[in-house]
């Protein structure tokens, strides 16, 4: 499914700040089966965006369309599921039954749910942990959880703010190469927000580079490297060019971000 951003302009009324601009005239389009990072300083807008696609918040101005092969028109957030950072577990759940919980919803009966869970706690490299409970695993297990979680639900839209970033190093790396087979294997239209630079480039076709707020798309990198992508990848020159790139596109607009953090209103 295609996801085009027209034009989409967000204000937030915030009762001590009052108006804020987090996005300016944003227009994208998020082509069906790719991989898209988003990468920004803090700040700029990328989770109001995660949120407008998602179909959780309106935007102020512009729209989102979005799109199946055949041209038919899906209204935001039928077609996606979002994967936070903080992902909020059932804890009273165990694994499995975290897993299933939106064929529940969705009215799937137990044991197709279950059978169907089971398959993807192996998927996420959880097999012999399905009756653990979100307390007794780690950070990455959770988040290995929440993953299987949304993929469970089979939409053709994956929107993932910031998935990876509250997990060590090494976590990250074996997430970030698990998400990759994944994605091999069921390609769907990621938008994926990361702080990352190298994330961005590992995972993504695609870094589009926002602005510092009122965010605005400062430009789209294509990431020509080959897929499937591995992570000795990022040892290559084409890597080091494109992260270079990158890098240098954004450091202006993280000056900035953090200048305007100084002003106390904060207003861009
Ligand atoms: N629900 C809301 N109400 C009021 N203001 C909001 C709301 N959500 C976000 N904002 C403001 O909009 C701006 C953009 O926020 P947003 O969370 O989209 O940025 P971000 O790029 O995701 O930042 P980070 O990288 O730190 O996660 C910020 O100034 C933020 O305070
Ligand atoms: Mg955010």
């Amino acid at each position: 499914m295609d996801v085009i951003v027209e034009n989409v302009t967000q204000i937030w009324t915030d009762r001590r700040r009052g108006e804020v601009q987090a996005l300016s005239h944003v227009s994208h389009r998020f082509s069906s089966g790719r991989f898209s990072c988003i990468l920004g300083p803090s700040g700029c807008g990328k989770s109001t965006l995660a949120q407008i696609v998602g179909g959780m918040e309106r935007p102020t101005e512009g729209k989102i369309d979005i799109r199946s092969a055949d041209g038919a028109q899906v209204a935001p957030g039928a077609a996606s599921v979002m994967v936070w950072q903080n992902q909020n577990l059932f804890p009273w759940r165990s694994v499995l039954d975290n897993i299933a919980f939106g064929l529940e919803v969705a009215g799937v009966g137990r044991a197709e749910r279950h059978e169907r869970a089971r398959a993807w706690t192996g998927a996420v490299g959880l097999r012999g942990f399905e009756r653990h409970l979100p307390r007794h695993l780690s950070g990455g297990m959770r988040q290995r959880v929440a993953l299987a979680r949304a993929l469970i639900l089979d939409r053709p839209i994956l929107l993932m703010d910031e998935p990876f970033g509250a997990l060590d190093a090494q976590t990250k790396f074996v997430m970030q190469e698990e998400l990759l087979r994944i994605f091999e294997a069921h390609r769907r239209t990621v938008i994926f927000v990361t702080h990352s630079i190298e994330e961005a480039v590992l995972l993504g076709d695609e870094v589009v580079v926002m602005t510092a707020r009122p965010g605005r798309i400062k430009e789209v990198i294509e990431v020509d490297l080959p897929r499937p992508r591995r992570l000795e990848m990022m040892g290559s020159p084409q890597f080091a060019a494109l992260t270079g790139r990158v890098l240098g596109l954004i450091r202006e607009e993280v000056t900035r971000a953090l200048a305007e953090q100084d002003r106390p209103d904060g207003a861009a």
